[in-house]
């Protein structure tokens, strides 16, 4: 099987690796990668967004399965078009990536369907949205979501009525998420702990994965914006037996039986952002493909081939029954440029990787924003690489990582220093 995997970051280099080798795999190529995927499998400089372009590549390699790591290109329908070529993809379909594509109609299908979420009003217009709030309805904090993709920024969880008015004019009044933020949900907050929880999806049945719990906020203590993630552990200590079962039978099975109902089956990774909360686990967010940095703590757990996962989810033939796992703990740590999730400097030379390939055996390294400059490394973007520990223990995993993020340095480096802590 030659298998083409799409997307520059992180997630997909923890895709590539895990792909890489297993029996059956004749190549794995990756568009555009980074260095440290060219490392290790071929790469080849070709734009993620535009679905054309990478179909012409699959043809070109002629690749039995493509494998999509972000969610852009599914929005611009890559999946509908290889599907009208008669080729094998792994992701959603344009109308159903809509459960990440838009969140007015994300909510609206799961009240559709009778899967838990937080209470929630969209609002079309500026001006349903200052009435939202003057009604008083959610109280304080209330959340304000932009309908529309706005790479991880386009949540605000306002304390007050002024931030939350203010975060109304930035979204719809200044349009400070272009078209992604013409229009917004305003929900209740909810209070819980926060997991991930994912399936392989063939439209009708799933194979779930390991759970992982992901460290939105910049700084430690989740203070600070949000970020797309600074780091994840997984398994989650929280995700038991029973609450696994019940978030199977309420939110997974009702999600796949209302996408098939409606004429958008899902196929692909569903990811199901959920709070736990005291009534039980409802759903903050969908996303349409796998999460990153929860890919890089997941994939290394895997104990059976993904590529036949992923083949067979692709082509519709998937059994459902439960994913193969071994329990391990893996943390990964994010290390991301100085000034984000803003704007980042970059071009800051990267050392001491050398050192964790050579003294580090338990550690994993996986590249993200990038990029090589004669001869070296340099950073490119404002999540440049995700660092993975494992140990017996959550403790020895969390060590692990660590003891490896310390021996690694560029210029403006920032990390939060307490990944892992909430399994303890
Ligand atoms: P999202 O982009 O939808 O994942 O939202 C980003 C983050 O905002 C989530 O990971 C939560 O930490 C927070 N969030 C979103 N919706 C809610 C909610 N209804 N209540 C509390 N926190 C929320
Ligand atoms: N880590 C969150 C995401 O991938 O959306």
């Amino acid at each position: 099987m030659r298998i083409l995997v799409v997307g520059g970051g992180a997630r997909e280099h923890a895709l590539s690796w895990r792909l890489a080798g297993e029996p059956g795999v004749t190549e794995v190529l990756c568009a555009p990668g980074n260095p440290g995927i060219a490392g290790m499998v071929r790469t080849l400089p070709v734009d993620p967004g535009d679905p054309g372009a990478v179909l012409a590549l699959a043809e070109a390699e002629r690749i039995d399965l493509t494998v999509i790591g972000p969610e852009l290109p599914l929005s611009r329908g890559v999946a509908d078009l290889f599907a009208a070529r008669g080729l094998r993809l792994f992701g959603p379909t344009r109308a159903a990536a809509e459960l990440e594509t838009s969140k007015v109609f994300a909510k609206a299908f799961m009240v559709r369907h009778g899967v838990p979420t937080a209470r929630y009003r969209a609002c079309a217009t500026a001006g349903d949205a200052f009435a939202t709030l003057a009604s008083g309805e959610f109280g304080y904090p209330v959340v304000l979501k932009a309908d529309g993709l706005a790479a991880g920024k386009g949540v605000v969880v306002a304390p007050d009525r002024a931030t939350a008015e203010a975060a109304v004019t930035a979204a719809m009044v200044d349009q400070a998420y272009g078209e992604a933020g013409a229009a917004l949900v305003i929900e209740e907050c909810l209070v819980g702990e926060e997991v991930s929880y994912f399936v392989v999806a063939d439209g009708v049945a799933a194979v779930p994965l390991v759970s992982a719990q992901d460290h939105k906020r910049i700084f430690d203590d989740d203070q600070g914006p949000n970020t797309g993630g600074m780091g994840a552990f997984a398994p989650s200590p929280r995700m038991e037996a029973a609450l696994e079962a019940r978030v199977l039978r309420e939110v997974v099975a009702p999600v796949l039986e209302g996408m098939q109902a409606e004429g958008r089956p899902f196929r692909g990774f569903l990811y199901c952002g959920l709070m736990l909360t005291a009534d039980g686990p409802k759903v903050i967010e969908f996303n349409c493909r796998f999460g990153d940095p929860e890919a890089q703590v997941v994939m290394p757990l895997l104990d059976e081939p993904l590529s036949q996962l992923l083949w067979e989810a692709a082509g519709g033939t998937l059994a459902s029954r439960p994913g193969r796992f071994r329990r391990e703990p893996h943390v990964g740590v994010v290390l991301a440029a100085r000034g984000y999730p803003g704007d980042v400097e970059t071009g800051q030379v990267i050392t001491g990787l050398d050192a964790v390939a050579r003294e580090c055996p338990d550690a994993v390294v996986f590249h993200a924003g990038v990029t090589a400059r004669d001869g070296a490394l340099v950073t490119a973007g404002g999540r440049v690489l995700t660092i993975v520990g494992r140990g017996a223990t959550y403790p020895d995993a969390i060590a692990c990582a660590y003891d490896a993020v310390s021996r690694v340095h560029f210029d403006g480096m920032q990390y939060r220093r307490d990944i892992g802590r909430k399994a303890l």
